[in-house]
């Protein structure tokens, strides 16, 4: 089934979980069925790391540097392009969010407190401005919008998650060591998960699901159920 519903009321749907859960495919398509915004928050984290790098700001060590970018960066989406395309200082940021340095220095920035308020004020923000919104991240339902109509939380095992990354790295051509990337996400939950500012959590209201034996599409008819029961009820 793929009919498209037209939302009319305001409706705010989180979608939190660890990275190759499939939360951004998934929070695109839903909101596309929902008829409703989609923001990818981890596109913002992305986009003061890239505005970072374009000055030559190295976050890892110049915190207090990156930390002044990120309040003049002036995060901008094009609501009109799909996925929105994201600016910053002016600069179109969107052809760099996904190259291998801004990947792997945003951790860094996503670790900063201060950098982290920015966002979420600017994440609060777009909810104001576009009410009707599925958000995705680390923090949506936990943090930014605790009192959002609908919580989902995504997870899937390392194994698969490890093995879904590995597949996405081959079809770009590249060569993936699933064991060590598996690793590597192991790792990364632990640091995600016990960090201060903004840990990666299951909020007690959110729906969780394991999406390691479920394909793209069964995820997505899932959650639209569920958004479609929950508005049934109010
Ligand atoms: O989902 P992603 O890979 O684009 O996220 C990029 C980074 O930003 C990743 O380290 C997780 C972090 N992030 C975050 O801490 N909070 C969010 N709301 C979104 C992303």
């Amino acid at each position: 089934m793929n009919t498209q519903t037209t939302i009319t009321d305001d409706l705010i749907v989180t979608l939190d979980g660890p990275a190759g859960s499939g939360k951004s495919t998934v929070a695109r398509q839903l909101a596309k069925r929902l008829g409703v915004d989609f923001l990818d928050t981890g596109a913002m984290y992305r986009g003061i790391t890239a505005l970072c790098l374009h000055h030559d700001v190295d976050p890892s060590t110049q915190a207090d540097e990156a930390l002044a970018i990120a309040r003049q960066s002036d995060l901008q989406f094009d609501w009109q392009t799909d996925p929105p395309a994201l600016y910053g200082q002016g600069i179109d940021l969107t052809g760099r969010l996904r190259d291998a340095d801004v990947t792997s220095q945003v951790s860094a920035i996503a670790a900063l407190g201060p950098v982290r308020e920015i966002l979420v004020d600017a994440q609060r923000k777009i909810g104001k401005a576009h009410p009707r919104l599925v958000t995705e991240g680390r923090d949506q339902g936990s943090v930014v919008f605790p009192n959002a109509q609908v919580k989902f939380y995504l997870d899937a095992s390392a194994q698969v998650r490890a093995h879904r990354r590995a597949e996405q790295l081959r079809q770009a051509g590249k060569e993936a060591d699933e064991k060590l990337i598996c690793e590597q996400i192991i790792e990364r939950d632990h640091k995600d998960s016990t960090r201060k500012d903004g840990p990666l959590i299951c909020p007690d209201d959110a729906v969780k699901v394991d999406t390691s034996q479920m394909t793209l599409d069964q995820v997505v008819d899932h959650l639209y159920q569920a958004v479609m029961q929950r508005l049934a009820r109010v």
